[in-house]
């Protein structure tokens, strides 16, 4: 580890103890623990993901900083502190917000979400990439999730850092998330290294569903098996735990996740009206599409046959078309 690594590491780990004590400890932080206790959040929770808050000064870690020797500049690369172009200041780039401290997969502390605590822009302020933090090989909650993925053989990747920790309050203590952005091969790769099982359990919104598409994709790519947990229309799973409690969502919607084959037919379904032989012909078409994708020939037979009953259809006529379909993209 380089010089310039040890010192913004150092820095991060002390940025997060500092957050987490005005968060507990102070006059400061209680706007944003008026705001977590609002949210529901547990004290077992603020002390498992070390949330802290950023007070709303300019210079209350930029102070903390200096004081203890830091070059502020070197800091101001590692997204800690921000410039003022016109007299080369320093000041704090993280004011007034909930802070989630984001740890690489040794547990090193590398970056910061912090979060609005109203409805101002943007939501969640991020540190940009350093030397140590980038974004799309990270993935939040990984170190603590850890024992437990191995444990289950089995991930659940969420949008959000709230969900995560909403779900570990919940019991699912296998949870990990994107940072804002859609999931990369690297991360697939990372999670594919600790669990054949992911369960996908996105926003349910349309942007939402869109990315469960592709990170479902991209999770087949890197050889992991995929389940799609799906949730009421406009919730996610913070809101859902919210709304029904733990023990539902780990019932309702971890354990009874869809197959991805499930999930995919329900969502070529949406908008379609089956009465009509039109549509309902085109819905065949593409979910005999989706079959000829599936790489074992016993699940293909299973959903040929599914579909066979569902819509009164010969299987043999299914498998022909099908089989159609698999020749022509091999
Ligand atoms: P969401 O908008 O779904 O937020 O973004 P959320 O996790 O439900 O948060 P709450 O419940 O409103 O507090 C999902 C994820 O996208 C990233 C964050 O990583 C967030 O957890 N995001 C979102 C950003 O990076 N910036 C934003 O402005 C918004
Ligand atoms: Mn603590
Ligand atoms: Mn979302
Ligand atoms: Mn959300
Ligand atoms: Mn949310």
């Amino acid at each position: 580890k380089s010089n310039e690594q040890s010192v913004i590491e150092a820095a991060h780990e002390l940025a997060m103890k500092f957050y987490h004590h005005i968060l507990l400890k102070t006059e400061m932080g209680a706007p944003g623990l008026n705001y977590l206790e609002q949210r529901g959040f547990t004290k077992e929770m603020l002390d498992t993901f070390q949330l802290g808050f950023a007070p709303n000064h300019w210079d209350s870690l930029t102070s903390l900083l200096e004081k203890r020797g830091f070059n502020l500049k070197a800091l101001e690369n590692a997204g800690l502190l921000s410039l003022r172009e016109f007299d080369g200041k320093v000041f704090d780039r993280f004011r007034n917000r909930i802070m989630f401290p984001i740890w690489d997969g040794q547990g090193n502390v590398i970056a910061f979400g912090g979060r609005i605590i109203d409805d101002g822009k943007p939501k969640y302020l991020n540190s940009p990439e350093t030397v140590l933090f980038n974004k799309s090989r990270t993935l939040y909650g990984i170190h603590l999730a850890r024992p437990s993925i191995r444990k289950l053989n089995q991930a659940v990747l969420f949008e959000g850092y709230v969900d995560v920790i909403s779900a570990w309050g919940a019991g699912v203590l296998n949870g990990i998330a994107t940072l804002g952005t859609a999931l990369t091969e690297e991360q697939a790769k990372v999670i594919r290294r600790n669990a054949e099982t992911v369960i996908l359990c996105y926003d349910s919104d349309e942007a939402g569903i869109q990315a469960t598409s592709r990170a479902a994709s991209i999770l087949v790519q890197a050889g992991c098996y995929v389940k799609v947990a799906l949730l009421p229309e406009g919730q996610d799973p913070d809101d859902y735990i919210r709304l029904n409690g733990g023990e539902h969502f780990k019932r309702d919607i971890i354990e009874s996740s869809l197959t991805l084959m499930s999930f995919k037919m329900q969502y070529l379904r949406r908008g379609k009206n089956l009465q009509d032989e039109g549509e309902r012909m085109r819905y065949i078409e593409e979910v005999l599409n989706e079959i000829s994708d599936l790489p074992r020939a016993v699940e293909r037979d299973h959903y040929l046959r599914q579909i066979a009953s569902e819509f009164s259809l010969s299987l043999d006529a299914l498998k022909q078309e099908q089989f159609r379909m698999y020749r022509e993209r091999r």
